[in-house]
């Protein structure tokens, strides 16, 4: 098989067979195909874009590119779920605490934040001693043992994902449907859960800006995940705003330990309980919608959801204390509070724009190499649709440093506001699959 062919091929608006694409990912994985070319081929794909048929086999090609994690050995239906990323997303930590602590297994794997957006595990982090990296044995062990574990990806998972995506962020050629949608699936699929949730977020503080873009996305994952016999569903859900009233790590924490407790915001609350219903239907400990919301809120209101998330704490070797009283978690020096300078209707919130000043206070990375800063962030006070007056509280900034001039002008600049009584839009736009 000559690789110029297959590019060619795509080129030319035609359909690759499975054994042109299991020869690329192949080749990709063991280097034998340079990067040039398969630059070639990415581009080709941007244009031409890929059938369902091809996208699941590119997935699946890159799933067996290096280990597929075997979870057989846990008795019951394995969970996973996986968001697209926004501002304010700590949905993992609070939702895997609720589910497992209706009985469900949740093995899940995250990633770090780059960007304007977080990560699960420097969540995580910044609970003192939490350590992210098990061994397989052990992180196999606590699933079986409490239901929950979350952890860093596992060194030698999916090995072409990496390459190509490295390439792909050199090439202009991040934005393909079937490309992004190989490369998050093939992730989940060789994480080895049974049952994947996906959280395909819209607007201005994600990666897919319009419900329509969305859906897309959420097809083409959700026809791999069925292609290759994983009970796989989506929520579309909104960034169009933070998530929650708190971005920035240790605050996400506790707001996430708030909400185990029962005591969480109305729409990240909302978007747990509905992401909870649906992981409960699929993991067959309830057979409606209904009776999962039923468990879940017995799981909130006895504490069990709360002893769960301590109970994973306690495994991975997190400080407890700071669970159990979270004044303990890391606290920045210096509060300071950002009023409206207006009157009116909260029109807009520039997701995107706060999660950006978030990372400039420490809260993120620009970078790979950067560290973080666990205790700065942003606590809301206001929702879209808030009528608010002048010198009312928008927001407290929790940071270090000195804010500056430009700094707090983009902040202001982050909220827009109308006469207008603003309609509310929903967390949840729709489910698919
Ligand atoms: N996240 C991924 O894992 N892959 C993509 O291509 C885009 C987002």
């Amino acid at each position: 098989m000559r690789f110029l062919d297959i590019i060619e091929k795509k080129k030319n608006k035609l359909t690759l067979s499975d054994e042109e694409i299991q020869f690329w990912i192949d080749g990709v994985t063991d280097g034998t195909i340079p990067d040039y070319q398969t630059s070639a081929l990415l581009m080709a794909i941007v244009l031409n874009g890929m059938d369902d048929h091809e996208t699941a086999k590119l997935a699946e090609a890159m799933m067996n590119s290096g280990h597929v994690m075997d979870l057989s050995s846990i008795g019951g239906i394995k969970a996973d779920k996986h968001s697209t990323g926004g501002v304010g997303d700590k949905t993992s930590l609070a939702l895997g605490a609720m589910v497992a602590a209706c009985g469900l297994k949740v093995a899940k794997m995250s990633g770090r934040g780059l960007g304007h957006t977080g990560g699960t595990l420097d969540k995580l982090e910044s609970i003192r001693g939490f350590n992210c990296f098990l061994t397989e044995d052990q992180f196999k062990i606590q699933v079986q043992e409490i239901g929950l574990a979350i952890i860093g990806q596992t060194g030698d998972l999916v090995p072409a994902d990496k390459k190509l995506y490295a390439l792909r962020d050199v090439t202009a050629t991040v934005n393909s449907i079937p490309l992004i949608a190989s490369s998050i699936m093939s992730k989940k699929l060789a994480s080895g859960a049974n049952t994947i949730l996906l959280d395909v977020k819209y607007g201005e503080g994600a990666f897919m800006k319009t419900i329509e873009d969305a859906k897309i996305l959420a097809q083409a994952m959700i026809s791999i995940g069925k292609r290759l016999g994983r009970n796989t569903i989506a929520m579309i859900t909104d960034m169009d705003q933070p998530l929650g009233n708190t971005i920035g790590n240790a605050l996400e924490v506790q707001e996430a330990i708030e909400t185990v407790r029962g005591k969480g915001p109305k729409d990240f609350t909302e978007l747990c309980m509905r992401a909870g219903e649906i992981m409960l239907v699929q993991g067959q400990l309830a057979s409606t919608k209904e009776e999962a919301r039923r468990l879940l809120e017995e799981a909130v209101s006895s504490g069990r959801a709360f002893e769960k998330l301590a109970q994973m704490v306690q495994y991975q070797g997190g400080d407890l204390e700071q669970i159990k009283n979270t004044d303990l978690l890391p606290k920045a020096k210096y509060v300071t509070e950002i009023r409206s300078r207006e009157a009116g209707y909260i029109s807009r919130i520039h997701s995107m724009q706060l999660g950006i000043l978030a990372m400039k206070l420490g809260a993120g990375r620009a970078t790979k190499s950067d560290s973080i800063n666990y205790a700065v962030g942003l606590k809301m006070a206001v929702k879209k649709g808030d009528k608010v007056e002048e010198g009312d509280l928008l927001c407290r900034v929790y940071h270090d440093g000195d804010l500056t001039q430009d700094w707090l002008e983009d902040m202001y600049r982050s909220f827009q506001y109308s006469d207008d009584k603003q309609e509310p839009i929903p967390i949840v736009e729709a489910i698919l699959g």
